[in-house]
Parts: C-alpha cells; sequence; structure tokens
C-alpha cells in the first residue's frame, strides 16, 4: 500500500508518501515561518491561503522524487485536526478530492497521533506499550501508548504547552517568532561559556503528585526578571538558560514518574520541542539511571511533518481501524480534538 500523507494543520504544509512494505519513499516540506514572524505568530487565514499554493506543487515534487506518479498512490490519509480550521480545511479537500477522482481510501488523522506514532519511523524503533512526551506548540501530555489507537492521558499541561511558553518567553526576550529553537541556542551557548548564573526559575508543578503541568508563571517570572535586570546580552543568555533549565527539569521528572507508575521500560518523546537537545541530554541520561530507553524522531520529524500523518495513516489502514471515525464522501475538520476519543463513535 502506497500512502500520500498531507499535514496542513498549522504553519507548515507537509506531504509525504509511505509504503507499507518499503518505508517512507520521499517527503516534503514548506515552512510558512517566515511569512508569519513579520505578525509575531500564525495568521489564521494567512495560512490557509499558504496551504493552497504550497500543497499540489509538494504533492507533485513529492512523487517526482520517489519516481511515482499519481496513480500509483492507493490511499490518502490527512490531518483531520486538532488545529486551525480554514488551514486544516485546505487538506482535507485536496485529499478527498484526489481520493474520489482515483476512487481510492481517504482517511483523517489526528495529528498528535501522527506525533506520537512518529518515533516509529526511526530505527531502533520502540515496541508497544510506551509513555509518550508530546510536547508541541499546543500540546504537553503524557499518554501511555498500548497500540494504534490506544492512548491514555496520563497528565498535561493546565495552561500553556511548553512550545508555547519556549515561544512567548523568547519573544519577552526579543527572539522573534517562533522564538523556541532560538532561545534553546542562547542557553546552550550560555552554558558552554561556563559565566556564572545569577538566576534561577521555579519548577512548576514538580511537587505536584500528579503527572499534569503548568507553564505560564514561568514566563511571568523571566518577565519579572526582564523588569528588574533589563535585557542585556550577559540577562538575556542568562535568563534563557535559567527558563530552559526549569521547563527541562520539570518536563523529565515527570516522565520518570509516568514510567515508574505505569511500569514501563520506553519513553517515546514527540513533538517540537522534542527537538531541543538540553531536554535529550537530561530524559537519555535519567531514563538510564532507571534502566529505560528514550525513542526519538529524527529531527526533521519532531516539528510538523507530512511523514508521520503518512505513517499515521498507513498504519490505521493496516489494522484495518481506518475508517472507525471517517465516513467516505463528505468530510470534518475538528479544530478541536481529543486524543483519547479518538476510536470512540
Ligand atoms: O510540533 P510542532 O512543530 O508544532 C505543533 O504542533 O505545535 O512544535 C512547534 C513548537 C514551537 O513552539 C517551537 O518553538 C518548539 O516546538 N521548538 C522548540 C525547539 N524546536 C522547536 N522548543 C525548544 N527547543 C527547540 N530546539
Ligand atoms: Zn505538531
Amino acid at each position: 500500500m502506497l500512502v500520500l500523507g498531507i499535514e496542513t494543520s498549522c504553519d507548515e504544509t507537509g506531504i509525504a508518501l509511505y509504503h507499507t512494505e518499503r518505508g517512507l519513499l520521499s517527503h516534503a516540506l514548506y515552512s510558512q515561518m517566515e511569512m508569519h514572524s513579520e505578525y509575531g505568530g500564525v495568521v489564521p487565514e494567512l495560512a490557509s491561503r499558504d496551504h493552497i499554493r504550497r500543497v499540489l506543487p509538494l504533492i507533485r515534487k513529492t512523487l517526482a522524487t520517489a519516481n511515482l506518479a499519481l496513480t500509483d498512490v492507493t490511499a490518502i490519509a490527512y490531518t483531520q485536526g486538532p488545529g486551525l480550521a480554514g488551514a486544516l480545511l485546505v487538506g482535507a479537500s485536496i485529499a478527498e478530492a484526489i481520493g474520489h477522482a482515483l476512487k481510492i481510501p481517504v482517511i483523517g488523522i489526528h495529528h498528535l497521533e501522527g506525533h506520537l506514532l512518529s518515533p516509529l519511523l526511526s530505527t531502533p524503533s520502540p515496541n508497544f506499550p510506551f509513555v509518550a512526551l508530546l510536547v508541541s506548540g499546543g500540546h504537553t501530555q503524557l499518554m501511555e501508548v498500548s497500540g494504534v489507537g490506544r492512548y491514555r492521558l496520563l497528565g498535561e499541561t493546565v495552561d500553556d504547552a511548553a512550545g508555547e511558553a519556549f515561544d512567548k518567553t523568547a519573544k519577552l526576550l526579543g527572539l522573534g517568532y517562533p522564538g523556541g529553537p532560538a532561545l534553546s541556542e542562547l542557553a546552550d551557548e550560555f552554558l558552554k561559556s561556563g559565566k556564572p548564573r545569577n538566576f534561577k526559575l521555579p519548577r512548576p508543578m514538580l511537587r505536584s503528585g500528579d503527572l499534569n503541568f503548568s507553564f505560564s508563571g514561568l514566563k511571568t517570572a523571566v518577565l519579572t526578571l526582564t523588569n528588574k535586570h533589563g535585557i542585556t546580552q550577559q540577562t538575556r543568555g542568562d535568563i534563557a538558560l535559567a527558563f530552559q533549565e526549569a521547563i527541562v527539569e520539570v518536563l523529565t521528572e515527570k516522565s520518570l514518574t509516568a514510567l515508574t507508575q505505569t511500569g514501563l521500560t520506553q519513553l517515546v518523546v514527540a513533538g517540537g520541542v522534542g527537538a531541543n537537545r538540553q531536554l535529550r541530554t537530561s530524559l537519555s541520561h535519567r531514563s538510564a539511571s532507571i534502566g529505560a530507553t528514550v525513542f526519538y524522531p529524527e529531527l526533521q520529524f519532531c516539528t510538523d511533518n507530512g511523514a508521520m500523518i503518512a505513517f499515521a495513516g498507513a498504519m490505521r489502514f493496516r489494522k484495518s481501524v481506518a475508517n472507525s471515525y471517517h465516513q467516505t464522501g463528505s468530510f470534518t475538520v475538528r479544530a478541536r480534538w481529543d486524543l483519547e476519543l479518538l476510536d470512540t463513535p
């Protein structure tokens, strides 16, 4: 089976071709980041319009790279939600149109399921069951994953997502949008420089006794620091490091608690913040200390991409659970969509 994957949930157009026997054949991505950075955040209407411009050329490019024709595609998977409604509609309508023309099955995929399963695209890959730490711009969740579609929520953020906290803090430090990667680089540079640290930020909900997170207070704590000390080259790196260390420690310790509570020994990290170097080092180090293994998607599959959607589609088609939440011939997108309720009617 050759699955064409289409991702248009936010500000990245991602297209991929995944073959159930031959693996990932090709993928292409267009990031709208530069266009949105001018406005300091994603502008939904601009995002939708740009997806319209990019989807078909990217599909052609992906097919050409794999030396295949559209008629070779045997199924289509697209991101049905959660995300920006207008952006999702672009992927959904193109997927449905192609599916209708070729008379092939089409499936709507939950964006977070794509992220959750993305480490299975890499080798070595984890086996079910595992604990997944999902850390993206919109979500921060710990999940117990027992199989495709079998997800149990262990804990989640009560306010900002980890990526959102990175981006908002980066904005406060004047690092542009989305500032997560820039903030992380600055923090790493400061750490490498060996300069003495002047700041320490709180570890929100570290001892809350559950697996929930809260990150909005960190941003406020950073604001208090910048108001007091001003933003200079010195304080910027210093604060970036303090912020990164606080968030990394909370994510690491809660992930470890999730492993011990479930008795599982595999941790999968997915979503954009999974690209963070300090988080990776900390998780790998601490997990090894309790005999657990951490699995990461390849860096290019940490942030939004079409490969994870094509792959999740292939998994669902293979498990014959494909159409449990999708009716062929009509489609709806789901701007909000609870992952735990995925396979309930
Ligand atoms: O998964 P993703 O591409 O999109 C969503 O579905 O949200 O995640 C994007 C988020 C952004 O908030 C971005 O700042 C953050 O991931 N991010 C990072 C890093 N790379 C991306 N945050 C911290 N460190 C990084 N290296
Ligand atoms: Zn995402």
